[in-house]
């Protein structure tokens, strides 16, 4: 049911197609899955050949970490885990704990590690970009990291393409551990991380993680059957249907769904699939996991994909819409 594959070019490390996103597991913060979803969820996820585990210490104010680790305890060398730093697991951090700092890094870690139950975290990413801390202090950091094995691979989430590259490539040329992955959002109501962010990690070979693929539940449709669900009972920064061109997109999802006999949930995680990243799945119910499991063998038609693509396109904006004029010009020239 579930394939493998590398993530990005500059690891080996084989891991399953889908990602088990657990931002909701737990309550601490507010909105989240009842305990006996959250164990069916880990255990649904891992005998469905899941290997590839989400989570950050921001998650549910820890819980997420401390569930995972509990889960992982027998077999933990099966499962690949990766966890952020930067936003803190305390409910009111002091300034100095939030950051990306190397001092949250290190602080972040060793309390990462302790919830987690475990030596090392497989892929440490920064949660947040600061803007301020100079990335040769976070690439350097993650190196240290490595070095003392307390983390394997070191990315980043949330953050301009221009930083995460200087990252990488200061990370190459002064022989540090490389930056291995990123973390973005991306899904069909979600396109502008194709601008630089995507480019950049093909170019890079860096590994993609792509969060939010049902941008927050609206995907799946179930508001225009008037459901209830994440984004009408806890509104946090998850996109909105009139947001956009939203309402479109969704139009044909469900004209899509309707022609596979799939659900539109499961078109929406199968198109982040067929762009060739790996989409991070964030069920909050047992339920719902199995349905989002079921994209993982979905393939979808080129026309249905071109049409998916054509609704859900977003300007190139600049320099990219200047540069597909003159490159159109160039080519009639020949
Ligand atoms: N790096 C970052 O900054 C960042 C940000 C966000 C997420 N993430 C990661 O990505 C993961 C996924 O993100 P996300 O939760 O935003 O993903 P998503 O798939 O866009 O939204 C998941 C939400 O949609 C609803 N849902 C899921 N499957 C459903 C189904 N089959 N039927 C109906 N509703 C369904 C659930 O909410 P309700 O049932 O409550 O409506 C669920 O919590 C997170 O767990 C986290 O690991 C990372």
């Amino acid at each position: 049911m579930m394939r493998y594959m590398l993530l990005g070019r500059r690891t080996g490390i084989r891991v399953s197609n889908l990602i088990l996103g657990t931002g909701v597991l737990g309550k601490a913060g507010g909105y989240g899955a009842e305990p006996a979803d959250v164990r069916a969820i880990l255990r649904g996820y891992a005998e469905a050949g899941g290997n590839f585990i989400d989570t950050s210490d921001a998650y549910q104010q820890g819980q997420s970490e401390i569930a995972i680790g509990e889960f992982i305890a027998a077999n933990r060398d099966d499962f690949v885990i990766a966890s952020k730093y930067s936003r803190s697991a305390m409910p009111d951090p002091g300034v100095a704990a939030l950051g990306a700092h190397r001092k949250a890094m290190v602080q972040s870690v060793e309390a990462s590690l302790k919830r987690l139950e475990t030596d090392r975290i497989d892929l440490y990413l920064v949660h947040m970009d600061d803007g301020v801390t100079p990335v040769e202090e976070i690439a350097r950091g993650f190196d240290d990291l490595v070095r003392a094995g307390k983390i394997l691979y070191g990315g980043f989430s949330n953050m301009p393409a221009w930083r995460i590259s200087t990252a990488a490539a200061t990370a190459n040329l002064r022989g540090w551990a490389p930056i291995a992955a990123i973390q973005v959002e991306y899904s069909l109501l979600q396109r502008t991380t194709e601008h630089e962010l995507l480019p950049m990690a093909d170019e890079l070979g860096l590994g993609v993680m792509a969060y939010s693929p049902l941008a927050g539940g609206l995907l799946t449709g179930k508001y225009r059957k008037g459901e209830t669900g994440r984004v009408t009972s806890f509104k946090g920064s998850v996109a909105h249907e009139d947001a956009g061109g939203g309402a479109t997109v969704i139009d044909a999802v469900l004209a899509v769904a309707d022609e596979t006999g799939a659900t539109p949930g499961q078109v929406a995680i199968a198109w982040v699939m067929a762009r060739g990243v790996h989409p991070i799945i964030g069920p909050r119910t047992h339920t719902q996991l199995e349905e989002n499991l079921a994209a993982a063998t979905l393939e979808l038609s080129a026309d249905q994909l071109r049409r998916l693509n054509e609704v859900s396109s977003v300007p190139g904006g600049y320099p990219h819409e200047l540069l597909a004029v003159q490159r159109t010009k160039l080519m009639a020239a020949r």
